[in-house]
């Protein structure tokens, strides 16, 4: 080391006291720490003691002390979920004697419908259907935000979609038919969303039975799912190889391992016998306040969803693709 800052260190040290310490020439000293920084030491000090006496902070044999504030973090998200749920509850109670056509028609209600049914959506429907039912292109999940709908958009038959859940179900044609007729049908459900007649076409259709689940006009029943197969929208794709692989494998026919899957999953089981109760009721010309509910259900009883949300989505979905008119 040299020399000068040696000589320099020395003079400094005159001043303070020196600890004695000495390595190689060089002196431990012995300077007071800065105020300010001793100062802030002591506050944060302070403020331990505090938040030890406020709060629950010394671990005891059993659970910890309780601090004079009876502070807990759950005692906190309790309080919040408490005043959320008062927020809620004029709304919850007043939305459970509506009807459906009455939430839709009360634009108050409607915007808090919607609020909690976004959650709800994206929680449960989203991974299927997208955000904002807006489906994946590709993945076989149906669009719910546009107004083609398989299963009927009145709010009735969306309720009845989310409750049993859907299963749309097409045979495989493999082996049933020859390579050609499935070629000149792939082209006849592709010349149909294109309005182009082909008679050879249709009445192959007509043969080969496809008329009984499409429909003479193949436009589709609404009772089982199966699609218009005139329009633009495809439930699969529009494009002459996947066209073609439906006829051939199907949907859900599980005697094809290359058949299609498309399985909408049951949300209330109880919901849907109360439903399709309900429906029976009115085709038979009875009033349907008439059922006794707990008379007409028995079994198993999924309930992943609550009648409640249920009734939520409907209107949510409803409102999403323009739905269809109120009564069936
Ligand atoms: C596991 C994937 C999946 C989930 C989760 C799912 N769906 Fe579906 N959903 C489907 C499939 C697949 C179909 C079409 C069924 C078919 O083709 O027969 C469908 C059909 C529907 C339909 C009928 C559409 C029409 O055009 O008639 C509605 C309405 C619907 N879903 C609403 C919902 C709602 C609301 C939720 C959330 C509670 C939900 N889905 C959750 C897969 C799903
Ligand atoms: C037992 C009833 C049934 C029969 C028979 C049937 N289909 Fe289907 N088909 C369906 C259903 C249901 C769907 C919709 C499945 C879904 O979305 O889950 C469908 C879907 C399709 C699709 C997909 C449409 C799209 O938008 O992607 C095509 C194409 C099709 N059918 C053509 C045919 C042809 C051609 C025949 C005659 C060889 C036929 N189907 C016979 C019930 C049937």
């Amino acid at each position: 080391m040299a020399d000068e800052n040696n000589s320099a260190d020395e003079n400094q040290s005159e001043q303070v006291s020196d600890t004695g310490h000495s390595w190689d020439g060089i002196r431990e000293l012995n300077n007071p720490c800065p105020r300010w920084w001793l100062n802030s030491l002591y506050l944060s000090g302070l403020m331990v003691l505090i938040y030890l006496i406020l709060y629950p902070s010394l671990p005891l044999i059993n659970g910890s002390s309780k601090g004079l504030l009876g502070w807990t973090q759950m005692t906190e998200y309790k309080e919040d979920l408490a005043e959320i749920e008062a927020r809620r509850a004029p709304f919850e109670k007043k939305f459970s004697a509506m009807t459906v056509p009455e939430v839709l028609a009360d634009q108050e209600m409607l915007n808090y419908v919607t609020a909690s049914s976004k959650v709800l959506f994206g929680d449960n429907c989203a991974a299927c259907h997208g955000v904002g039912g807006q489906a994946v292109e590709g993945l076989a999940y149906p669009v719910l935000a546009d107004d083609d709908w398989l299963y009927g958009g009145s709010t009735d038959q969306i309720m009845m979609s989310i409750a049993n859940g859907r299963q749309g179900e097409m045979p495989a044609h493999e082996g049933s038919m020859t390579n050609d007729e499935v070629n000149q049908l792939t082209q006849f459900v592709i010349d149909s969303s294109n309005a182009v007649l082909n008679e050879a076409g249709k009445a192959l259709y007509m043969e080969q039975g496809c008329y009984v689940c499409h429909g003479n006009d193949a436009k589709g029943i609404t009772e089982i799912g199966s699609g218009d197969l005139t329009d633009k929208l495809w439930r699969f794709s529009g494009d002459f190889e996947e066209v073609r692989y439906t006829i051939l494998h199907g949907v859900n026919d599980n005697s094809d391992p290359k058949t299609r899957q498309a399985i909408m999953p049951q949300w209330n089981e109880k919901l849907a016998v109360m439903l399709q109760a309900k429906a029976n009721a009115i085709a038979e010309n009875q009033d349907p306040r008439m059922l006794e509910w707990n008379k007409v259900f028995e079994g198993d009883e999924t309930e992943r969803l609550t009648e409640s949300d249920i009734k939520k989505l409907t209107i949510y979905v409803h409102q999403l693709g323009g739905g269809q008119s109120l009564s069936q």
